[in-house]
């Protein structure tokens, strides 16, 4: 993939920009179009702090719960708030896909909170998440795209990545320690085969995921 799809569609929000200010600039637009911002504040305030993370690493407000493609014109649609590029979807669910808005008529968001599943289409894409420099062999690195929660490590020159989700109890895999192409989880020691993410305990793998790097980038492969 070229730096094209990774560079910012555009840029909006200046450097320091708060929860506050994209509050400010996004509940008159949204209530143009018969939404208001979901009554569950604390909700609203993880997802906007979600979105100011992104507006740091990329220049703009995606969408925290969904995959950018790389594909400026497909990523524009993704673009907080989203709503105008699926005015039916929406109008249906009475949200938008993360629930961060809801329809105005809406009195308690309560239920309306949380991302539903768009239908997948069964394209592989790739996905940038780091430079090449950016970690070296035996590192592991902490990824998010979207709702995937990503351990990514770098082994001998290769790329591997696996669910950041400990099966034991939930324990952040990329904090761990590695050994070899063994992944130990920092909280009670479960440790994982970044190859295949298969661990001793019955029943208890973790989902693995193509990694590769190219054009100076390390990508990895999602369905979406
Ligand atoms: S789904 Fe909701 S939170 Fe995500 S970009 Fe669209 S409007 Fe924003
Ligand atoms: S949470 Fe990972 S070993 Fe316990």
């Amino acid at each position: 993939m070229s730096d094209a799809g990774n560079r910012p569609i555009r840029k909006r929000f200046a450097e320091g920009t708060t929860a506050d200010d994209l509050k400010a600039y996004m509940a008159p637009f949204v209530a143009t179009l018969g939404y208001k911002f979901n009554t569950e504040d604390d909700f609203v305030g993880e997802v906007l702090s979600s979105e100011l993370e992104i507006l740091e690493q990329t220049g703009d407000v995606f969408c925290p719960c969904r995959i950018r493609t790389g594909d400026p014109k497909e990523d524009a649609k993704i673009v907080c708030p989203c709503i105008p590029f699926y005015l039916k979807q929406f109008a249906a669910m009475r949200k938008c896909w993360c629930g961060l808005f809801i329809r105005i008529d809406v009195e308690d968001g309560a239920e309306l909170i949380g991302v539903i599943e768009e239908p997948e289409s069964g394209v592989p894409i790739d996905v940038p998440v780091c430079r090449v420099g950016d970690l070296a062999d035996g590192q592991v690195r902490h990824v998010k795209i979207g709702k995937q929660d990503i351990a990514l490590t770098r082994i001998g020159g290769e790329y591997f990545a696996l669910s950041n989700i400990c099966r034991h109890a939930f324990g952040p895999l990329a904090d761990g320690v590695l050994d070899g192409y063994y992944l130990m989880c920092p909280w009670h020691g479960w440790r994982y085969d970044v190859r295949d993410g298969t661990t001793d305990h019955p029943d208890a793998d973790v989902k693995t995921y193509h990694a590769h790097a190219s054009d100076g980038e390390v990508l990895i492969t999602l369905t979406v």
